[in-house]
C-alpha cells in the first residue's frame, strides 16, 4: 500500500529510484512520482497510472541528482490525479516528502495551517505532513542535518497515525531523513551510498545489508553514515540484517506474469515451508519458533487463526486440519472483525494471525488486540522483520520467498502446511501415535512432487478456461476443508478477472444459491476421491438437472465424474488434510489463465495492492 524508495550516494539516484518503484509497484499504481535534490534545488515529476507513465514523463522532461525519494500510490486520501501523486511539498516549495500510511488528524492540522496562511495543492493527508516538517525547518531557521532532524521529529510529534516517510530539503542537501510508524521503511546500506524503501525487494538488487527500522526511529541518511534516534528524541539502538533472498528472486525470469512464476515455485515453496521441520525420529513436527514448551502447547485448548483475504481462507482450511489432526477445537476470525468484536477466549486459548506481508492493518490489529487482552499470539508470516513478525510472540515464517503478484498463490500453499505440521505437532503432544505421525510426514514429504505432477496439467487447465472465460458468473462448490478452496477459487477469480464469482459448501446449493444456476452460469466443484465425493456427485446432478455447465476438479483414476461433467481435471491423490493444497493449484491456474484470456493485468489487478495497510 504506496511504495517508498529513496536514494543519497554518489550515483545517479534515478535509475536506483526507478528500479525500486518497479519493483513496489505491487504495493499501488495509482499514481507515480519522484524528486531530487540537484543544485540547489528540487525538481519533482509526476504521473497518473503506472511507473511506466512515470517513466515517459521523465524521457520528456530528465531530471538528475545524486539524493532522491520517490513514490509509487495507492489512494487513501485524495483521488487519483497528478495533483495528488507523491512527494509533496511544503509552503516554501523547498522540502519533498513521500508517505506510506495515514494520518488520521490530518483535516485539524490542514485546519490549523491554512488559519495561519498555508495554502495546500492537493487533497491528501500527506501535504499536510510536508507542510508541517516545512513549517519547523523555517521555524527554527536550523538548515543543518540535525535541524531537518529536529523538524521531522516536531511535526511527527503532532500527527496521530501511521507512517512510512522520506524527505529532502534543498536547503539543507547531503542528507534524507526517512522515519516510521505502522508502515514499513528500511535503511539499505551500501559503500557511500544509503537507501531508503518500503520493503527489501525495491533494493535488493544494490544491497542485502538492511537495517529495518522500528516504530517511532527517525534516521537521518548521508552517502557515507547514518544515524538513527527515536521521535521522543533519545538515541535507538539498531541491528544490521542481511537479507536472505537474492535479486533474481524478486525478478520474473523466463515467466510472463509474476503470478505464474508463483505458482510454479510452490514444490519448492511447499519444501521450504517443510524445511528442517519435520523428525521421523519423533514422529512430530519441530516448531521452535513458537517458543513454547511441549507441555504448553498441551494445555491449549482451544486455537484462534485469523487473517485476511486469502490468509483468512488458509485459517478456514486450517480449522479443518488442525481439528482433524490434533482434536483441537479451532475458530477463524476475519481479522477485521477480531477487535471490534470482543470474542470471549479462555486463558489456554492460543491466537495465531496469519499474514503474508506481515504488515496487514487489520491483521495486526487483531494480534494487538489478542495481546492486549493477555493472549500468547504468535504469527506466521512470509516476510521476515514484518511487524506483523516482529510484534508476535512468536511464530512460525514461510519461507516462501518474495511474493510480488498481487493475487496471493504460494504463500497461500505455504500457509497450509504450516497449519498441517502445527496439526501434527499438537496431534502428537495428544492423541497421534508415532506410527501415524511417521504416516502423515511421509504423506507431507511426498507433496512437492504431487504438486509439480499438478502443474503438469497447465496445459489442460488453461484450454479450460479459455472455453469458460467469457461467462459473467462462476460458482465454486466444495465440502469440508475444500469448502475455503471453493472460496479462495473465487477470490482468485474475482481480483484477477473481475468476473463475478462465490464460493460455497455444495451442500449450501439447495438453499439459495441454486437459483442463479442457468445454462451461463458454470459451477466449479472440488469433488475429490474422499469420504464425501458421492455427496458433492448428488450436487453436481442437480446442477447438471437444471443444464449449469460443470468443471469439477476429482482425483487420478476417478471415471465417475466424466460422465455427468462438461469438464474434468483430475489431481493426483493425497490424504484428506493435504488435498485442498493439491485442489487449490488448479484453481489459481484457472484464474491466471481467464485473466490473462480477457486481457487483464493479472499481476497487477485494478483497484488493489498487495500489502494492505491501511483499515
Ligand atoms: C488475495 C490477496 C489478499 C491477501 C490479504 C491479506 O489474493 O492477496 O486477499 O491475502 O490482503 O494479506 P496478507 O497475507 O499480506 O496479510
Amino acid at each position: 500500500m504506496c511504495g517508498i524508495v529513496g536514494y543519497i550516494g554518489r550515483a545517479e539516484a534515478l535509475p536506483v529510484l526507478m528500479d525500486g518503484l518497479r519493483r513496489l509497484e505491487y504495493r499501488g499504481y495509482d499514481s507515480a512520482g519522484v524528486a531530487l535534490l540537484n543544485g540547489g534545488s528540487i525538481e519533482s515529476r509526476k504521473a497518473v497510472g503506472r511507473i511506466a507513465n512515470l517513466a515517459e514523463a521523465i524521457q520528456q522532461n530528465p531530471v538528475h541528482g545524486k539524493t532522491g525519494i520517490s513514490h509509487t500510490r495507492w489512494a487513501t486520501h485524495g483521488g487519483v490525479t497528478f495533483e495528488n501523486a507523491h512527494p509533496h511539498s511544503d509552503q516554501s516549495g523547498r522540502l519533498a516528502l513521500v508517505h506510506n500510511g495515514v494520518i488520521e488528524n490530518y483535516q485539524t492540522l490542514r485546519e490549523q495551517l491554512l488559519a495561519k496562511g498555508h495554502q495546500f495543492k492537493s487533497q491528501t493527508d500527506t501535504e499536510v505532513l510536508a507542510h508541517l516538517v516545512g513549517e519547523a525547518v523555517d521555524g527554527a531557521g536550523n538548515r543543518t542535518k540535525a535541524g531537518l532532524v529536529e523538524a521531522v521529529r516536531m511535526a511527527l510529534r503532532q500527527v496521530i497515525g501511521t507512517y512510512g516517510i522520506a524527505v529532502i530539503h534543498a536547503d539543507i542537501p547531503g542528507v534524507m531523513v526517512g522515519a516510521r510508524r505502522g508502515s514499513p521503511l528500511v535503511l539499505g546500506i551500501g559503500r557511500d551510498e544509503h537507501f531508503l524503501a518500503s520493503d527489501v525487494s525495491a533494493i535488493v538488487a544494490h544491497t542485502r545489508e538492511v537495517v529495518y527500522l522500528n516504530d517511532y526511529e527517525i534516521v537521518a541518511v548521508e552517502a557515507e553514515r547514518f544515524d538513527i534516534s527515536t521521535v521522543s528524541g533519545s538515541g535507538a539502538d539498531f541491528q544490521v540484517s542481511t537479507v536472505e533472498f537474492s535479486a533474481d528472486a524478486v525478478d520474473k525470469g523466463t515467466f510472463p506474469h509474476y503470478m505464474l512464476k508463483e505458482i510454479y515455485e510452490q514444490p519448492n515453496s511447499i519444501r521450504d515451508a517443510m524445511r528442517g521441520r519435520l523428525s521421523s525420529e519423533e514422529a512430530t513436527a519441530k516448531l521452535g519458533g513458537l517458543e513454547m514448551t511441549n507441555a504448553q502447547l498441551r494445555a491449549v485448548d482451544r486455537i484462534v487463526l485469523s487473517g485476511c483475504g486469502t490468509a483468512f481462507h488458509s485459517a478456514l482450511t486450517g480449522e479443518y486440519i488442525i481439528e482433524n489432526l490434533a482434536h483441537i477445537p479451532v475458530e477463524c476470525e476475519i481479522a477485521s472483525e477480531f477487535r471490534y468484536r470482543n470474542l470471549p477466549m479462555d486463558r489456554d486459548t492460543l491466537v495465531f494471525v496469519i499474514s503474508q506481508s506481515g504488515e496487514t492493518a487489520d491483521t495486526l490489529a487483531a494480534l494487538r488486540e489478542s495481546q492486549r487482552k493477555g493472549h500468547r499470539t504468535l504469527g506466521i508470516c512470509n516476510n521476515v522483520a514484518s511487524t506483523i513478525a516482529r510484534e508476535s510472540d512468536g511464530g512460525v515464517y514461510m519461507h516462501a520467498g518474495p511474493e510480488i503478484g498481487v493475487a496471493a498463490t504460494k504463500s497461500f500453499t505455504s500457509q497450509l502446511v504450516i497449519l498441517t505440521l502445527l496439526g501434527l505437532l499438537l496431534g502428537r503432544i495428544r492423541h497421534l501415535s508415532h506410527a501415524e505421525g511417521r504416516t502423515i510426514i511421509s504423506e507431507m514429504e511426498k507433496l512437492p512432487d504431487l504438486v509439480a505432477k499438478t502443474l503438469e496439467l497447465d496445459a489442460e487447465i488453461e484450454k479450460v478456461a479459455r472455453k469458460y472465460a467469457r461467462a459473467n458468473n462462476f460458482l465454486f462448490m466444495g465440502r469440508q476443508a475444500n469448502y475455503p478452496i471453493a472460496m479462495e477459487g473465487a477470490l482468485k477469480l474475482k481480483e484477477i478477472s473481475y468476473i463475478s464469482a462465490s464460493g460455497y459448501p455444495s451442500a449450501e446449493l439447495k438453499h439459495g444459491v441454486i437459483a442463479l444456476v442457468n445454462e451461463e452460469t458454470p459451477s466449479v466443484f472440488i469433488a475429490p476421491q474422499d469420504a464425501v465425493f458421492d455427496k458433492n456427485v448428488s450436487n453436481i446432478e442437480e446442477v447438471k438437472a437444471r443444464k449449469g455447465p460443470v468443471i469439477a476438479i476429482g482425483t487420478e483414476g476417478d471415471t465417475a465424474l466424466a460422465k455427468i461433467c462438461d469438464d474434468v481435471i483430475l489431481i493426483p491423490h493425497a490424504p484428506d488434510y493435504l488435498t485442498p493444497i493439491l485442489s487449490v493449484i488448479p484453481l489459481q491456474l484457472f484464474s491466471y489463465h481467464i485473466g490473462v484470456a480477457l486481457g487483464c493485468d493479472v499481476d497487477k489487478p485494478r483497484n488493489l495492492a498487495k500489502s494492505v495497510t491501511v483499515e
